[in-house]
């Protein structure tokens, strides 16, 4: 009676990067299970293959070898239009570094995912409205990002991931640029997302951040060495 639906299977992933001779795994046979509405937490040292494995995930980059079935998408059979095609429909990115446009207001960089999509004007104004409201930039639509602190600049970036309603976000180290109280406010941010039925798979260095989140797997090597609920 769980009901719960998977979103992301990944089986016996591979990811080789060859530098010169020597071939480097970064991910060895590498095997995870995420149902929608999870919210997980990557957690490793440095060069363990988290990003590798988000890059993975967010059909940014294709393993050496092995399976992936996203949202019911056999995605390594896609060719690179239709992962674009699956990527913008179901993803969401949210990175270290805002990678907000500082010319740009709030409004107006969360509504620029939508122009892309080809999506009308006041249909953009009403969706960027509702996704700045939720999270919590009501009041701060007009602000460009050096008007507005990193806190209120990160959530900016994940109004901006959510403008094309993914079913699923992905997030980098989404709150290393930020000291831990604010650090806090986002990941009780993600989990009000998560609530709403978004699936949220983030990476963090950070135990206390990590303890926010329902599920922390733990990465050594290319490999996961522990998966367990917080
Ligand atoms: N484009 C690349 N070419 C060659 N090697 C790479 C490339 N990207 C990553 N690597 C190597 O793959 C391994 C995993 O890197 P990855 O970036 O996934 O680690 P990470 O866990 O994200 O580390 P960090 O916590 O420092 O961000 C590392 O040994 C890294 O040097
Ligand atoms: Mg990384």
């Amino acid at each position: 009676m769980s009901g719960s639906t998977n979103l992301i299977t990944l089986e016996n992933i591979v990811r080789i990067y060859q530098m010169g001779d020597e071939p480097l795994y970064a991910l060895k046979h590498l095997t995870l299970s995420i149902d929608q509405g999870e919210y997980v937490a990557i957690m490793g040292t440095s060069g363990s293959g988290k990003s590798t494995l988000m890059n993975i995930v967010g059909c940014l980059d294709r393993p050496t070898s092995g399976n992936y079935v996203l949202n019911g998408r056999d995605v390594l059979s896609l060719d690179d239009d239709e992962l674009a095609g699956l990527r913008n429909t179901t993803i969401g990115f949210v990175f270290q570094q805002f990678n907000l446009l500082s010319s740009m207001s709030a409004m107006e960089n969360v509504m620029l995912p939508l122009t892309y999509a080809g999506v009308k004007r006041e249909q953009r104004l009403l969706r960027a409205e509702h996704v700045l409201n939720q999270v919590g930039l009501g009041g701060r639509m007009h602000h460009r990002p050096n008007q507005l602190s990193g806190g209120q600049q990160q959530r900016v970036s994940i109004a901006r991931a959510l403008a094309n309603s993914p079913r699923l976000l992905l997030a980098d180290e989404p709150t290393g640029a930020l000291d831990s109280h604010t650090a806090q406010e986002i990941m009780a941010l993600f989990n009000e997302l998560v609530d709403k039925g978004i699936t949220v798979v983030l990476v963090t260095h950070d135990q206390d951040t990590a303890n926010h989140a329902r599920r922390i797997v733990r990465m050594r090597d290319g490999e996961i060495i522990s998966d367990e609920p917080t």
